[in-house]
């Protein structure tokens, strides 16, 4: 397998959020992306495998199709599965393990599935698979159809390699960018997060706006495959563009300190600090930093304990005030797990997500338009 062998490329993305993923491989000139549920595909080779694993905020994972076919029982998922040209995926020197999920499917038992392919795979390599190997064949039944997939990201795409530092109930930051896209953010106008804990939003504005690729700073796992061609690598790296300068400026507060030692500690591994603002300061002293209006985005505590509501009212209560009395001319996005809380802030939404999931919550983003 070269790099430029054609492939089908899968980005696995939040469900309810596969649009914003579509238009963002457009926008980075991936061809032909469709949404489907969970996801986007795309049309490519090995080397836009490893520039979408690169240069785009949204996906989870991105996934590389190797094989697909009918399998009605376990004895035809094992001749099948025998048939992929495993040698020129895996290399005998790299663990890897199998995982299988079943639905709708004769074939119910996602271990045993798992099973099948993995002693086709170890027939072929003289490998057997690794309990905790980095590198996972994703093996998927729906409908009696098996699709056979290599995870080429590694460690999860939010995991973008310089933040250490998290607090409590930290935003994804694949999800914290592609919320910053619903709101129409293309990194030109300054973002504030009044409650920004580790910094998140912050952060993947202030590269948004510097125009750093996501990935810049961690491995994958495709650098692991027999397709890997580090030369290739090196060039798919080389054409990116280089980062701009720019104007912008993207601003966090939180009233815990520790959250903003922590937002500060992340900002300055992400290489950002230039253009962001940290300040140890509760919402009700928050005031706009000079310049043009642009988009306050936060995403405050919420899901708590019942005695803790009324706390949260007054919170957010507090929060749409300041925005009504001082932030004139932005807007305002919240994401929350609570329309009671979202309401509470008195804010007039233009538009409200679907509920999304985000830590075992469904959260939906609430939108104003200009204040
Ligand atoms: C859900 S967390 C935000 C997580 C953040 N998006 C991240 O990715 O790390 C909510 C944050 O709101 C902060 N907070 C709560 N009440 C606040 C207030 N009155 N003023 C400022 N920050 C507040 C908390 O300290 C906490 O860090």
């Amino acid at each position: 397998m070269t790099a430029s062998d054609p492939i089908e490329i899968f980005l696995s993305g939040t469900p309810g959020l596969e649009p914003l993923l579509r238009d963002e491989a457009q926008e980075q000139g991936f061809r032909n992306p469709q949404v489907v549920p969970g996801g986007v595909t795309l049309a490519g080779d090995w080397a836009e495998v490893w520039r979408a694993n690169l240069v785009l905020r949204g996906p989870g994972r991105v996934l590389a199709r190797v094989a697909r076919f009918r399998a009605m029982h376990l004895a035809q998922l094992d001749k099948r599965s025998r048939k992929v040209a495993w040698t020129k995926l895996l290399r005998p020197d790299v663990p890897y393990r199998v995982e299988a999920t079943c639905k709708k499917s004769r074939i119910y038992h996602a271990g045993a599935a798992a099973q099948r392919v993995q002693t086709a795979i170890e027939d072929a390599l003289g490998r057997s698979p690794t309990e905790k190997a980095m590198l996972v064949v994703r093996v998927r039944l729906e409908d009696d159809l098996c699709e056979i997939s290599l995870d080429t990201s590694g460690a999860p795409l939010h995991r973008r390699g310089h933040k250490q530092a998290v607090g409590k109930a930290p935003m994804r930051e694949t999800l914290a960018a592609l919320f910053l896209r619903a709101c129409g953010y293309d990194g030109t106008q300054p973002l504030v997060d009044p409650m920004c804990g580790s910094g998140t939003f912050v952060i993947e504005a202030a590269e948004r706006a510097l125009g750093l690729a996501p990935g810049r700073a961690r491995d994958f796992g495709f650098e692991h495959l027999a397709s890997f061609d580090a030369a290739r690598w090196t060039d798919v790296r080389d054409q990116v563009p280089p980062s701009q300068s720019t104007q912008t400026r993207c601003y966090g507060f939180d009233r815990d300190a520790g959250a903003i030692a922590n937002a500060v500690a992340n900002a300055d591994r992400a290489g950002v600090s230039a253009i962001t603002r940290f300040a140890h300061q509760a919402v009700a002293d928050l005031q706009p930093p000079d310049g043009p209006p642009g988009l306050v985005l936060t995403n405050p505590p919420y899901g708590a304990r019942i005695g803790n509501r009324k706390l949260l009212f007054a919170l957010y209560g507090t929060f749409g005030t300041v925005m009504a009395e001082r932030f004139k001319g932005w807007r305002v996005g919240i994401v929350t797990s609570d329309k009671g809380l979202a309401r509470a802030t008195g804010l007039k939404f233009r538009s409200v997500s679907a509920p999304i999931p985000h830590g075992g919550l469904k959260v939906q983003l609430f939108q104003t338009g200009p204040l």
